[in-house]
């Protein structure tokens, strides 16, 4: 048995309600070392994972890691909330019994990390001093040294941020055991992994996966399944994989923040990382303040404030490029100390790519293995044409390492938000931008967001589904109590935020290309939606939303083909009609859905039927 006590103290953990949890999954997962880490720690924790091989050099103060060939992605389907109360059952959170959980996940984690050292990782899920700081502190036990050097970069983490806690015992408890990743049966009727968060008791369980979104418990697990939970227990705040920016018009000095839910891989980090197209640069201005995550509350002075709780980026590597995203290029330049994860590497130059890094890949495939490790001039005829980078391949790098960051990201105080976006991958039917007004309706809005799945889950790229406001994964409790909170939180804001519904994904018809060019371009429409809520332009009025007139919308130095515009541009209301079908059968499913949603369904449905 290891000496708990001896290895909280060599590490400043002096908070006296840690040593009973640590000791506990200590003699759990009969770990034989404990040892308490912090951000201070960086440097030498890489230099024994380079060391031990788990990380390959990519470059000065850059480093490449591969994840196990099953193990690329998040599991939805193994991801449970349990909780001791059933009415907490959701259509997407799997909810279980916290009862027939808990012992399920000791048995799979006793003696799982023998040898392996317990790194003790106290985070905190905030700035320090933020009004919600109270949620956010948590300690994860991973037995994965490369989950630690995520979490440093993706979390405040240090014994700082558990020593000084208001309230001394009031920590999540985070436990990640990787297991024996090539017996779990990933994806088979004998999968042996579980995901689960104990809602009520804030207590994460994770077995069966090294993988950032499963394995990074503050992030996901805690920022936002467990977040969720806190914020309608407390009926403080609400919890959602939101981005958050700051748009500044340099003419006029005024300032916006918006933030807005889109699917994992469908365009968050993209959105916030934006510069503005070339030929609006020197008029606007677009910050950084979160990329996937943000916590929403309302002030003292009656507006609603976000905050991003994370403290860096895990993006999508795929298709980043001097063109699409130059800010992300330049956040895992050499010196950030970056972390890529499941992209294709050379094993002579360090060198890495990805789809999309350059128009083709490199020539000369002397030295460049896939993310699977194999060599690229040794791929067998039914390997040749897979991508050599994996679809989910990641970049992680801090905050503070993204040039357009906001120079107040650290502030506690958050930023009150003017504008709520909703989007996803949707090839048809979505126009552009489609600005709502009204409360209700802009709840249900989010609630009936249709999608693409993407590759950041495993299993179904592709199939289109609905996605609440983007949290199905992430779903801690009844969607009807869901819909609920937000009208609940929202109703007490004096200022209300603009809603409004994007699509940067519809596509030709005829030969699948994408209709908006996207990216940097995307910055137009929330110009304009942000015009219509100052009253500056009036839009067209359509049931389903106030979409532009072209006339209105800032098209300076764009290129873009007249019949993709209009189209864009357009409701395709035989689609709409046949839409607000699947929606009543959608909403039907959840319980307890509050009234004013359904009238507001109503009332989009009357204005279609009347169109
Ligand atoms: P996130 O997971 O929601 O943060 O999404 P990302 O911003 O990482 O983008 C996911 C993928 O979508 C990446 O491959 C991006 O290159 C791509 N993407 C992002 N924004 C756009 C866009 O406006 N248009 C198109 N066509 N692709 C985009
Ligand atoms: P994403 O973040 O939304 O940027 O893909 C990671 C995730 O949600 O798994
Ligand atoms: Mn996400
Ligand atoms: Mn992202």
């Amino acid at each position: 048995m290891v000496d708990v006590a001896a290895a909280l103290e060599a590490g400043g953990l002096t908070n006296p309600n840690v040593r009973e949890y640590v000791e506990y999954w200590a003699g759990i997962t009969g770990a034989s070392r404990v040892e308490v880490v912090g951000a201070a720690d960086d440097a030498r924790l890489i230099a024994e994972a380079l060391e031990a091989g788990e990380l390959d050099p990519a470059g000065e103060g850059l480093y490449y890691s591969r994840s196990y060939s099953k193990d690329t992605a998040r599991s939805e389907e193994r991801t449970i909330v349990a909780t001791n109360r059933e009415s907490d059952k959701g259509v997407y959170n799997n909810w279980r019994p916290a009862a027939e959980m808990k012992p399920l996940l000791v048995e799979r984690m006793t003696g799982a990390s023998e040898g392996k050292t317990m790194y003790v990782v106290p985070y905190l899920m905030s700035p320090l001093g933020a009004p919600l700081e109270k949620y956010a502190a948590g300690i994860e036990l991973t037995d994965s040294r490369t989950v630690v050097l995520h979490m440093i970069r993706m979390a405040r983490v240090g014994a700082k941020f558990i020593n000084e806690l208001a309230e001394p015992d009031h920590f999540v408890r985070a436990v990640h055991v990787t297991g024996d990743l090539e017996n779990l049966g990933q994806g088979t009727d004998d999968d042996q992994r579980y995901f689960v968060t104990v809602a009520d008791e804030r207590t994460i369980l994770h077995f069966g996966s090294s993988y950032g979104g499963n394995a990074l418990l503050g992030k996901i697990a805690h920022g936002l399944r467990q977040s969720a939970y806190d914020g309608w227990a407390s009926g403080e705040f609400l919890s959602e994989q939101f981005m958050l920016i700051g748009i500044t018009d340099k003419q006029t000095g005024k300032r916006y923040h918006i933030c807005g839910g889109f699917p994992s891989a469908s365009g968050k980090t993209n959105l916030a990382m934006m510069l503005p197209p070339d030929a609006l640069c020197e008029r606007y201005q677009v910050d950084f303040y979160g990329d996937d995550i943000a916590w929403l509350w309302v002030g003292d002075d009656g507006k609603l404030y976000g905050m991003n709780p994370e403290f860096g980026v895990f993006g999508v590597a795929k298709d980043t490029n001097e063109v699409t995203n130059p800010t992300a290029l330049a956040s895992v330049a050499p010196g950030t100390g970056s972390i890529f994860t499941n992209i294709a590497y050379n094993t002579d130059t360090h060198e890495v790519w990805w789809e999309g890094r350059t128009p083709a890949p490199p020539a000369d495939v002397t030295g460049w293995v896939d993310w699977k490790g194999t060599p690229i001039a040794e791929r067998d005829e039914a390997e040749k044409d897979a991508p050599w980078a994996h679809p989910n391949s990641r970049f992680t790098t801090t905050l503070a390492n993204v040039p357009n960051v906001a120079e107040d990201f650290e502030d506690p105080k958050g930023v009150p938000i003017d504008g709520i976006i909703f989007g996803g991958r949707t090839r048809d039917r979505e126009p552009l931008i489609r600005a709502i007004n009204d409360l209700a309706e802009g709840v249900y809005d989010g609630l009936t967001l249709g999608a693409e799945a993407t590759a950041a889950a495993d299993g179904k790229e592709g199939v289109l589904r609905y996605d609440p406001m983007s949290m199905r994964p992430f779903m801690s409790y009844g969607e009807g109590d869901y819909a609920a909170h937000w009208l609940k939180i929202l109703g007490q804001v004096k200022d209300q935020p603009i809603f409004a519904h994007v699509n940067w994904f519809q596509r030709s018809q005829e030969d699948g290309h994408f209709l908006w060019p996207g990216y940097r371009e995307n910055l137009r429409p929330l110009l304009w939606l942000m015009a219509l809520k100052n009253g500056e332009v009036e839009g067209v009025q359509t049931p389903s939303g106030i979409i532009p007139k072209e006339s209105e919308l800032n098209l300076d130095g764009l290129e873009i083909p007249q019949a993709d515009l209009d189209k864009v541009l357009s409701i395709d209301l035989p689609r709409w009609r046949e839409e607000m079908g699947h929606r009543e059968k959608h909403l039907k499913g959840f319980e307890g859905l509050p009234e004013e949603i359904w009238e507001a369904h109503k009332r989009v449905a009357k204005a279609f039927d009347e169109s």
